[in-house]
């Protein structure tokens, strides 16, 4: 039996006074709710702290209890015993330190870093309150709360740019981005030194990460099963969370993973700094290893050519140990999850794009390929639980242009019309006219301005207004976060209807609005399209919501270059939502509507803050401003979260969920249901 007599000899026993990180949680959100503000920081940083300590323990008796013994059952039980010892040695009961997953989810999201922000702030920490609420804000850029206290926080004066950093970041982050700058500088020496430290602290990471694995899981449904049935899913369970290790480091939280992962980067870059220093013999050995992952890479196997006729020592050059071992380990797990996918029935998710053909069973394969290619346009995930994609770019037929369902519910389309129409029986903005395309139309626009406009005259209704600068919002970010893009902006948008004029219709063989793009200009005859004035070429993405399907005609279709090609065609309907990066890769135009009317949100976004729509600023004072009906100053809000708590109680369930995106954003969504 192995004894942790190692830990004895480093001291590293810990008292009874490390209270469990969930405990200090709780208190500090309950304390936060009360308002008292240094106690609920100080719980809020000992619960992060303590979270670390027991992260450190579970780490070293990982390392300690390493599995050995000729029989795996004996092993097994062998490392139990070591685990549990280690863990009573410095935690006494391990059990009091164990998370559930909620609570382990809580820590992941950055949640206590939502409240440290406040409390900082209350306590004039200005500092300390920006880093955690940039920590929070890297893990939930889409929370918007967040989003708008980072903006704060960058414009108060004595919060300087260092402030904005993120406080879990592995050490490996900072060093890779020093050396690609300094590769991009063509200082080679020091860029390979820094690769060489980031590299490996980026390795024992995913170690790190791949040890706590081994946590505990929790089961609902552990009864009724057959003992090795157990057995073989839960340990399926633990390696493909060390399989996802290298998604965790590879992508930004709260950000899709890249592709190539941060190993192959890092070791792109390495043999590059090698080659050009000259020093042959370590970019072949860098060339080695990158085959380890893409064998047949005909780039790196002539660079690798080139490097070995130029190296002087004749010896066999092999790829680094490290390396190597890390592409074994990760190929025996996979040929094990492959084995269970397949008899088994657990589903597996392969990480890798790189896995070889020959790891999977044959019976999968064609399963597989088909899985690759729809996550590999399955785009950001979207944060609103009733949209979804039902058209994906590829089967429309092109490049960023995806179909998403969902995005209004039937009340909130009925609400819209309802909108339209009392803006038209007030004779205000919404006059019909002749449509500028086809003169068997008219055409009438409200903007979330005029909408609103009309509400403060009360000529429509204020909530019906205001939604439709929710339902604007909705679309901006469901566009950044199925595109992945920065922040967007408005540049403008409008509530469109399209009626047919009765009597006027037959033998049309117009369009409803011919085919176009939107940044640039359409030349057929040249396939090209131009991006120049006067062309809105500050545009980036288009967007149409679309509000009934009451009518004929009036499909969207999209075409190639040629403007006549149509490539698809799509039916408009109560939430669905089309979305397209608005250049020549998404001309498009929009069939005659030949009866009644039909009525579309359509949306423009751009990304450059410089050609953001004016008007959007005011709508959103107006807005934003009316609902919080605090009559407080604008200068305290970072610390909204702070009141809204208090106000809500001190309920735990009802503090902790508040700092998690898409829950606010559901909550927001349901309150403006039940407003209309
Ligand atoms: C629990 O197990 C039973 C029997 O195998 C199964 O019918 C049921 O769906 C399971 N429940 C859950 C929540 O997995
Ligand atoms: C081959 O390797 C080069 C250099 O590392 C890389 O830029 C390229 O994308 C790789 N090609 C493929 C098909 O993976
Ligand atoms: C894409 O093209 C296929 C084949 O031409 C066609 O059947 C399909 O309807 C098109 N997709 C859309 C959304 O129109």
């Amino acid at each position: 039996m192995q004894a942790p007599l190692l830990l004895l000899s480093l001291g590293l026993v810990y008292s009874l006074t490390l209270k469990p990180p969930d405990e200090l949680l709780w208190d500090g959100v309950s304390l936060f709710s009360r308002g008292e503000w240094s106690e609920a920081r100080d719980k809020l940083l000992g619960a992060l702290k303590s979270l670390q300590e027991v992260r450190g323990v579970w780490l070293r008796c990982g390392e300690e209890c390493g599995l050995q013994g000729a029989q795996l059952e004996e092993a097994v039980m062998e490392r139990a015993d070591c685990l549990l010892s280690c863990e009573r040695l410095q935690l006494k009961e391990p059990s009091l330190y164990r998370l559930t997953q909620d609570t382990e989810k809580t820590f992941q999201k950055g949640a206590p870093y939502n409240y440290l922000q406040v409390a900082h702030y209350r306590l004039e920490e200005l500092d300390e309150a920006a880093a955690a609420a940039y920590t929070f804000y890297v893990r939930n850029p889409y929370h918007e709360q967040i989003q708008g206290d980072v903006t704060r926080y960058r414009t108060m004066k004595g919060v300087p740019e260092q402030s904005f950093r993120d406080l879990e970041e592995p050490p490996y982050k900072a060093l890779f981005a020093q050396a690609m700058s300094l590769l991009s500088q063509e200082r080679f020496a020091t860029a390979v030194l820094r690769l060489e430290e980031s590299l490996s602290s980026c390795l024992s990471t995913i170690h790190d990460c791949r040890t706590l694995c081994e946590g505990t899981r929790e089961r609902e449904n552990e009864t009724h099963r057959d003992f090795p049935e157990v057995i073989a899913e839960y340990y399926a369970q633990v390696l493909q969370c060390k399989q996802r290790c290298i998604l965790e480091v590879s992508s930004s939280p709260g950000q899709k993973p890249t592709q190539p992962d941060i190993l192959v980067s890092h070791l792109q870059m390495l043999q590059e700094g090698y080659a050009q220093l000259g020093d042959w013999e370590s970019a072949a050995q860098i060339a080695r290893s990158l085959l380890l992952f893409h064998p047949h890479n005909e780039t790196v196997l002539e660079s690798l050519n080139g490097y070995e006729q130029k190296q002087q020592s004749q010896s066999e050059i092999r790829p680094r140990e490290n390396i190597a071992s890390y592409v074994r380990q990760a190929l025996s797990e996979k040929k094990l999850l492959y084995y269970v996918m397949e008899n088994l029935d657990i589903d597996f998710q392969d990480p890798d794009l790189w896995t070889p053909e020959e790891i999977i069973p044959e019976g999968l394969r064609e399963r597989i390929r088909a899985e690759r290619a729809t996550a590999e346009e399955a785009g950001g995930q979207l944060p609103y639980e009733e949209v979804m994609v039902t058209l994906t770019p590829r089967q429309m037929n092109g490049t960023s242009r995806v179909t998403l369902d969902g995005v209004l519910s039937d009340e909130e389309c009925e609400a819209l019309l309802g909108l339209v129409q009392e803006a038209e029986a007030s004779g205000e903005a919404l006059r019909r006219r002749r449509s500028p395309h086809t003169s068997h139309e008219r055409i009438q626009g409200l903007t979330v301005m005029q909408a609103l406009q009309l509400a403060s005259s009360g000529l429509v209704d204020r909530n019906r207004a205001h939604f439709l600068y929710h339902a604007t919002e909705r679309v901006r970010v469901l566009t950044q976060s199925y595109f992945e893009t920065k922040m967007l902006h408005f540049s403008y948008s409008q509530l469109v209807c399209r009626s047919a004029i009765e009597g006027e219709q037959e033998e049309r063989s117009d369009l409803s609005h011919p085919v176009h793009a939107d940044n640039c200009i359409l030349d057929p005859e040249e396939k090209e399209c131009w991006r120049e004035p006067p062309a809105y070429i500050h545009r980036d993405y288009s967007g149409m919501l679309y509000l009934n399907d009451d009518f004929l005609g009036g499909d969207l279709f999209f075409t190639e270059l040629d403007g006549t090609t149509v490539t698809a065609e799509v039916r408009p309907r109560c939430g669905r939502l089309v979305l397209f990066s608005s250049g020549g890769e998404n001309a498009h135009g929009v069939r005659a509507v030949t009866q009644d009317r039909r009525c579309a949100i359509t949306l423009w976004f751009t990304g450059s803050a410089g050609h953001a729509e004016q008007e959007r600023f005011q709508a959103r004072t107006i807005v934003t401003g009316e609902v919080s009906k605090t009559g407080e100053e604008a200068e305290s809000k970072p610390a909204r979260t702070g009141r809204e708590a208090s106000r809500t109680g001190t309920s735990r369930n009802e503090g902790t969920d508040k700092p998690s995106g898409r829950q606010q954003r559901r909550r927001v969504a349901r309150k403006i249901r039940d407003e209309l």
